[in-house]
């Protein structure tokens, strides 16, 4: 089956009786009922806990349905829907991690999934070492005997860095150290991290997946077995669960996803494409432009883009960047990503970073490309940059 075809297909409702819909309809339930005494006594036995539905807190049917569509488009073993992408991360290093482990985090990650390192797992006892997203193969000279994991995101958060993850999960697979990769820009429809020997994908479904900018989400999708029961079991004890009307919409969202995602690239391209014609730019951080220092890396191993990407104006003066984001009428300013609209959000550094230092930028924008006519966009910008002062 293709792709889109199992995009439309995998996690539908199954017909087991006249009258049913095509979808999953919403499951709200806390309480499961049992039919007798004995099922209720053995609700958790075997493998029940990961495969039936038997309380709200571990699963409904909305979620084992979005689970099943993920995972077959992940080409994993099985997928782990949890409460929020940021929380699809932390679930999935704190189920791999213990007291005495060091963990090696690119150094360009998701802030809170940073401030979960520094906050939270340093505090259990983890030692968390960052690396440069540029460190390729030469990740293996910094795994020790007590690394149990290399977190990646690709490309990073807000400087759009493209990482080697071949070469990198070559090295740490030879050392017997797991990967997790953030997926969530590329998805699975354009990177597919089982497939290039990631060990675990993890995705914002928040982002593209939902696509409509109005659930957070995450979803955690592993090769095999055992990652699968240390992570769910991980979510299971931290009581960290995706509600169904979430599920539902997410799955919904799923649906579309190819078309909406392909249709967003191209107009990012040609967003991008524009802005490098234009004097006021100084930089446009996106791995499918062919003037970015990932491109090769991207095109090697992605087969397509998000619509995400940074932007960096020649101005360096905050009032006249603040009256250029104001004067944008189609890209509303605020974070998150991956639905149907336009965005714009600005990051003003220190970004935290310990290796990437971010100098003479006084903010960095971020564009996300929305569903609109690419023109309107291009029209838009053009008439807000005359808000910036003449050199
Ligand atoms: C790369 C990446 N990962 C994870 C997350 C977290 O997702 P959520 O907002 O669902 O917690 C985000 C959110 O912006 C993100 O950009």
């Amino acid at each position: 089956m293709k792709t889109r075809t199992g995009l439309i297909h995998h996690g539908l409702q199954k017909i087991t009786a006249p009258g049913l819909g095509v979808n999953t309809p919403v499951h709200r339930a806390s309480t499961i009922v049992s039919p007798d005494f004995e099922t209720y006594l053995n609700r958790f036995d075997n493998d029940r806990v990961y495969n039936d539905v038997v309380y709200g807190a571990v699963g409904t049917r909305n979620a084992f349905a979005l689970a099943e569509a993920v995972a077959a488009l992940e080409g994993g073993y099985k997928t782990v829907v949890t409460s929020s992408g940021l929380s699809a991360c932390t679930v999935a290093l704190a189920a791999l991690l213990k007291q005495g482990d060091h963990v090696l985090v690119t150094d360009t990650v998701y802030g809170p999934t940073r401030l979960f390192c520094d906050e939270v797992l340093s505090r259990f006892g983890v030692e968390v070492e960052y690396f440069e997203p540029t460190i390729g193969g030469a990740i293996g000279e910094r795994i020790k005997s007590d690394t149990a994991v290399v977190f990646l995101e690709a490309p990073g958060s807000l400087t759009f860095e493209m990482h080697d993850l071949p070469a990198i999960s070559a090295a740490a697979k030879a050392a017997g150290v797991i990967t997790v990769l953030d997926n969530t820009w590329a998805t699975p429809l354009y990177f597919k991290p089982l497939e290039n020997q990631i060990d675990v994908s993890v995705q914002a479904g928040t982002k593209y997946v939902a696509g409509h900018s109005d659930l957070v989400i995450g979803l955690i999708t592993v090769a095999d077995e055992k990652l699968h029961r240390a992570i769910a079991n991980h979510a299971r004890y931290l009581g960290d669960v995706a509600g169904p009307d979430d599920c539902y919409l997410a799955l919904r969202g799923l649906r579309t996803m190819s078309l909406r995602l392909e249709q967003q690239y191209q107009s990012a391209l040609q967003v991008v494409e524009w802005l490098f014609q234009r004097a006021e730019v100084k930089a446009v951080l996106y791995p499918p432009h062919t003037s970015d220092p990932g491109h090769a890396l991207w095109k090697r191993d992605f087969s397509g883009g998000s619509s995400l990407f940074g932007l960096v104006l020649h101005c360096s003066d905050i009032d006249s960047i603040g009256r250029f984001v104001d004067a944008l009428e189609y890209f509303q300013i605020g974070s998150s990503w991956g639905g149907f609209e336009s965005l714009v959000a600005a990051n003003i550094p220190p970004l935290g970073r310990r290796l990437i230092k971010w100098e003479s930028v006084p903010c960095l924008l971020r564009f996300h490309i929305g569903l609109e006519d690419p023109q309107d966009l291009i029209d838009d910008i053009a008439g807000a940059l005359k808000q910036l002062p003449a050199d």
